[in-house]
């Protein structure tokens, strides 16, 4: 199926559909899945210093004649520092890619060359440059001043990385605003949503909302190709979106031992809410991590916590499962290019029969038997 939105007209794809950049979790295969199926996939080159070798080998994995690479980076940590912005360079250089995403945040100037940021060196070899923000203000800023190609509009329902609770946004009010402000100005601007859609009525939702499309990010983690650990338990019937919180809890025992801790705002997850974290809602009001950082900087306790996270992080009780708030819809480990063929046939069906059944014309009793559609 061929859509039609800013997004399709202006990037390499045929649904309105991405492949979150997903750090440990979206490699060549996932992000040539989701293109093989028309959507951009994106590979995650998450914090870089550390992985710099990997991704090299996810990168020549990926089928770069067949598809167009898009590259994913956090700018807190990718350009920390001037060995950063050289590696940054160097993989742009050296693998051209299509598009580049930043996050966290998604606009950084150059520490001594005047007017250089992470968005005019990608532009520089020719790349398109999506930034993935969290508020209108950001939005505004990375448009503005950060002269980027396109927006993914992350709110709080996201799995993964984003704004703390109380900063984050709902995707439904974010993205409507961020919509609503950039077209002043920048009417041909692809926006994308991303957070909490799962499936083609979520997709359906944020077109309505005048969106060019969704991002996947938890949907994308349960598939095979998926490189995360935690796909079945993403899949799980019994995980409902009343399991998912926006915590700083998991961030703030992984920053002790992390060669990248992530930074206030950023530093909070949407994750299942597992035994790690009910351990630490317990002894406080609001859920936040205000007792565990006492904690942590004991000097017995402390390293026990880390020492005792480590040992079993791997395991869905006690690590870092991130998910969004659509989590209770997804029932299965999908493929992913028959997942993004799926969502998108079904928005369209929705899309399709809404406009038939919901707008009725003015001769019409509005006896309808077939009800509205998407249930
Ligand atoms: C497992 C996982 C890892 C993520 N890693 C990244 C990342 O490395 N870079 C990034 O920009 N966003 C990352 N995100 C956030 C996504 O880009 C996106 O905002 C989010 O997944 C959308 O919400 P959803 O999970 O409800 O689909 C991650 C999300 C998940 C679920």
């Amino acid at each position: 199926m061929r859509w039609s939105t800013r997004l399709t007209q202006h990037f390499p794809c045929t649904v309105p559909l991405i492949g979150a950049p997903m750090a440990d979790h979206s490699g060549a295969a996932l992000a040539a899945a989701v293109c093989q199926a028309g959507g951009l996939g994106f590979i995650a080159a998450g914090h870089l210093q550390d992985n710099v070798e990997i991704l090299e080998t996810e990168l020549q994995a990926f089928p770069v004649t067949q598809y167009p690479l898009c590259l994913g980076f956090i700018g807190h940590s990718v350009l920390a520092d001037i060995a950063g912005w050289d590696r940054y360079e160097y993989i742009l250089q050296k693998h051209r890619p299509a598009v580049v995403q930043f996050f966290a945040p998604c606009l950084v100037r150059h520490p001594v060359k005047p007017g250089v940021t992470n968005v005019t060196i990608a532009h520089d070899i020719g790349a398109k440059v999506f930034a993935q923000v969290g508020t209108l203000d950001e939005a505004v800023t990375a448009v503005q001043e950060g002269h980027v190609d396109g927006l993914m509009v992350q709110g709080g329902e996201a799995g993964g990385h984003g704004l703390r609770r109380g900063l984050a946004k709902g995707t439904l009010p974010l993205a409507r605003s961020v919509v609503r402000r950039v077209r002043q100005w920048r009417p041909d601007l692809p926006v994308v949503a991303a957070g909490g859609v799962v499936d083609g009525a979520g997709l359906a939702a944020v077109l309505a909302l005048g969106c060019d499309g969704a991002m996947l990010g938890t949907r994308l983690a349960a598939t095979p190709e998926s490189q995360g650990a935690f796909a079945t338990t993403l899949a799980d019937p019994a995980v409902t979106c009343d399991d998912v919180i926006r915590t700083t809890v998991l961030d703030a025992i992984q920053n002790e031992y992390s060669t990248t801790p992530w930074p206030a705002p950023y530093d909070s997850v949407g994750a299942v809410r597992n035994r790690t974290v009910r351990e630490w809602e317990k002894g406080t009001t609001n859920n936040d991590s205000n007792d565990l950082r006492q904690a942590l900087r004991d000097p017995v306790r402390g390293p026990a916590i880390v020492a005792d996270y480590w040992r079993h992080k791997h395991l869905a009780d006690f690590g870092m499962v991130h998910c969004g708030q659509g989590v209770g819809e997804i029932e299965t480990v999908e493929p992913a290019a028959a997942l993004i063929e799926r969502i998108s046939n079904e928005a369209a069906d929705i899309l399709r029969t809404l406009a038939q059944t919901l707008i009725l014309p003015d001769n019409d009793d509005g006896d309808n038997d077939d009800g509205p559609p998407g249930t």
